[in-house]
């Protein structure tokens, strides 16, 4: 799905920001990229989406070359990208007029555009907006979501969607992503909260425009060390299955999410006859 070779990228002020970046993702593979502020995760976003360059190497999105400006509608078909802030993403006042503007450019036939609305307005539970500029924050990321999702695009990059939501904002934000990815979408998330990198298959370290560390989820383990060198914060339920590791009680959970951890645990207590009073 995304392949990309030897890239370096510099700012037209000199910046460096990546360095001989070697990347490939498989078609509905999840990946979370990580990294301190200024590592570079905006800038390799941006790159994998087209809407930067490579300053040296190449950035495939399903073969197409970011570079080819022949393919650029097909690029834009292909791989959709979701900012920070919503309030940057969003032009129409109407919500139903902003997810039709991509539609449009990319010549989606009217009939078309409104069947592809009416589905992903009730699919996104967004049916009652109607003034994009009235929404909250969490309501206005659903809708740039929902505008990216119109074009139906087989990848998705996210670039800390949910740092400007309140922690109900930020759930629902999460949830919305990780069922995407249950859909079957390719999902590359850059993510400044730690815990939601269990939801990843693969783990991308950025450090200064490097890659610095790279593993799958399920290696997490053995690479916490990793991710304190970094000044990175260790995922809560991570550290809470360890530390009942050294306490010689091992929790085998399928899913990283608190729900199933205190399921295991409930599981691991009840043969201990634990009652309370
Ligand atoms: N438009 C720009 N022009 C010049 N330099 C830039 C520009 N955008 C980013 N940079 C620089 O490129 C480097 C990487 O920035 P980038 O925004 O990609 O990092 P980041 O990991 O996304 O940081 P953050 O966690 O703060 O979002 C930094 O040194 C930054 O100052
Ligand atoms: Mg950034």
């Amino acid at each position: 799905m995304i392949a990309i070779k030897d890239l370096d990228y510099i700012y037209k002020s000199g910046v460096h920001a990546l360095h001989s970046i070697n990347v490939h993702i498989k078609k509905g593979e999840f990946v979370a990229i990580v990294g301190h502020n200024g590592s570079g995760k905006s800038t390799l976003a941006k790159l994998m989406a087209g809407i930067e360059l490579p300053s040296q190497g190449t950035v495939l999105i399903n073969n197409i070359n970011t570079k080819d400006k022949s393919r650029i509608l097909d690029l834009r078909k292909t791989i959709g990208i979701v900012f920070q802030n919503p309030e940057n993403q969003i032009v129409f006042e109407k919500v139903t007029d902003d997810m039709a503007f991509g539609l449009k450019n990319l010549g989606v036939p009217p009939a078309e555009i409104d069947t592809r609305i009416a589905h992903i307005t009730k699919m996104m539970k967004i049916e009652d907006f109607s003034d994009a500029f009235d929404l909250s924050m969490g309501q206005k990321q659903r809708v740039t979501i929902a505008s990216v999702l119109a074009m139906q695009p087989a990848c998705i990059i996210f670039d800390e969607p949910t740092a400007m939501l309140d922690p109900k904002g930020k759930k629902d934000i999460h949830t919305i992503i990780v069922d995407l990815h249950k859909k079957g979408l390719t999902i590359v998330y850059v993510t400044n909260v730690i815990d939601e990198v269990l939801s990843a298959d693969r783990i991308i370290i950025l450090n200064h425009g490097h890659i610095q560390y790279e593993f799958k989820k399920e290696e997490l383990f053995d690479n916490i060390e990793k991710l304190k060198e970094l000044g990175l914060e260790t995922p809560m339920i991570v550290d809470i299955i360890m530390r009942l590791k050294n306490k010689g009680i091992t929790m085998a959970i399928k899913d990283y999410t608190i729900d199933n951890l205190i399921e295991a645990l409930l599981e691991t207590i009840s043969p201990l006859a634990v009652t309370v009073s």
